[in-house]
């Protein structure tokens, strides 16, 4: 693997050897695949043509709105790379599209990241292409596992739980904005039309055509995430986005995937990982009292890391709590349906969990857990 390549956008890399490109210097739009990733590495003087000719690629699946390969070279660990490209279309069923320029966003997120995190919790930027809309990063740890599969095979750490909540706390602590403004290093995320497009108008919006009486209601908590610019915002916190490596108290985790990240209400982040964590209980019911437990531990670490700034933590609790209702109910009823909810009773039970919510019935997230004890079903 060569050292960071230092050319970002033109002109080439001293010392490197210079080959016609079939992606540079054409005016053909470049598209990511599986086949054209070592080739494009080697082009953009990102890997060496030794390393080239030993790299093993892999398509990362999980996420639907980007292509995401891993190129790995043998004998060098630690040297993975992976490349990101943002699509216009997404790959849901119904018709979505997003801005691709969100991929500079997400690269702007990590840069921003960089000083508030460990370096050991995030990527590292290591090439960026903006005229193809994509980035390269240097990959996770490679023991590390998504937490994501880990939760929904049964494998419930509330120590890992607890880090989540951490490192949440971490960004929107060193993030928040003072009564002197927004700081000069965060007006990059002020804009908030990819928050919009990827998450109020296919969560919260959609949930609303679906449900009319609530729409007010719901728009009242959709516009309590736009218009209170408190932090940085990751708009994606969740499982999928989180690798962990190790167990216990010695788990480290690596935080990815930050194409929404925008100025805005740090409830968000906090009601998106506890959606997350709900969903699953619903899904695995003799799972529910563990899920439960690692919201707890998400939840208790986030405000000891210093999350909860206002010093109001029953109101940033009842606020979250709220948030997490139409997020329950998005999941459902919106554009990207959990994929695991597939029985009606189900979908039914979490349509009456949101009204509970949203009527004001369940307020805090003892209510919540108070309620999935008593009252869920039993697995299929
Ligand atoms: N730097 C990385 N290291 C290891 N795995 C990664 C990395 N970036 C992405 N992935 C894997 O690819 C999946 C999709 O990437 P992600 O950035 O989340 O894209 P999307 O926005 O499409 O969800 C992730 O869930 C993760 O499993
Ligand atoms: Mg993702």
């Amino acid at each position: 693997m060569t050292q960071r390549r230092a050319r970002r956008e033109n002109g080439g890399t001293p010392g490197t050897e210079q080959m016609p490109s079939p992606f540079i210097d054409s005016m053909m739009p470049f598209n990511l695949t599986a086949d054209s990733a070592v080739p494009y590495l080697l082009d953009r003087g990102v890997i060496a043509r030794a390393a080239a000719r030993t790299a093993t690629v892999e398509t990362l699946g999980g996420g639907v709105s980007n292509v995401v390969v891993r190129v790995n070279v043998p004998g060098e660990p630690g040297a993975s790379l992976v490349i990101k490209q943002s699509l216009r279309r997404l790959r849901v069923a119904g018709d979505w599209f997003a801005d691709r320029e969100r991929i500079h966003r997400e690269r702007a997120g990590i840069d921003y990241l960089a000083c508030a995190l460990p370096p050991s919790a995030i990527p590292r930027v290591v090439d960026e292409d903006k005229g193809n809309f994509l980035f390269v990063m240097t990959a996770a740890p490679p023991d590390g596992v998504n937490w994501k599969d880990a939760l929904l095979s049964g494998h419930v750490d509330t120590a890992v739980a607890g880090r989540v909540g951490d490192i949440l706390g971490a960004i929107h602590q060193r993030s928040a904005v003072t009564d002197a403004g927004i700081p000069p290093d965060l007006q990059e995320f002020a804009d908030q039309h990819c928050f919009v497009q990827l998450r109020i108008d296919p969560y919260h919006r959609a949930a609303a055509a679906a449900h009319p009486d609530l729409a007010d209601a719901i728009e009242a908590e959709a516009g309590r995430m736009l218009n209170h610019r408190r932090t940085l915002v990751h708009g994606d916190y969740s499982p999928k986005n989180i690798i962990v490596s190790g167990a216990g108290a010695s788990a480290a985790v690596f935080l990815l995937d930050f194409e929404v990240a925008h100025l805005g209400n740090p409830v968000f982040d906090l009601a998106f990982m506890l959606n997350h964590l709900t969903l699953k209980a619903i899904h695995r019911p003799g799972l529910a009292q563990q899920y439960n437990d690692a919201a707890r531990s998400f939840w208790a670490a986030y405000l000891a890391a210093g999350g909860d700034r206002a010093g109001d933590a029953a109101r940033l609790e009842s606020d979250t709590v709220r948030q997490l209702g139409v997020l329950l109910l998005a999941r459902v009823d919106g554009k990207s349906p959990a994929e695991y909810i597939t029985r009606d009773e189900q979908k039914d039970y979490i349509r009456r969990l949101s009204r509970a919510v949203l009527g004001g019935e369940l307020a805090s997230l003892d209510d919540i857990h108070r309620r999935l004890r008593m009252t869920l079903l039993p697995a299929a």
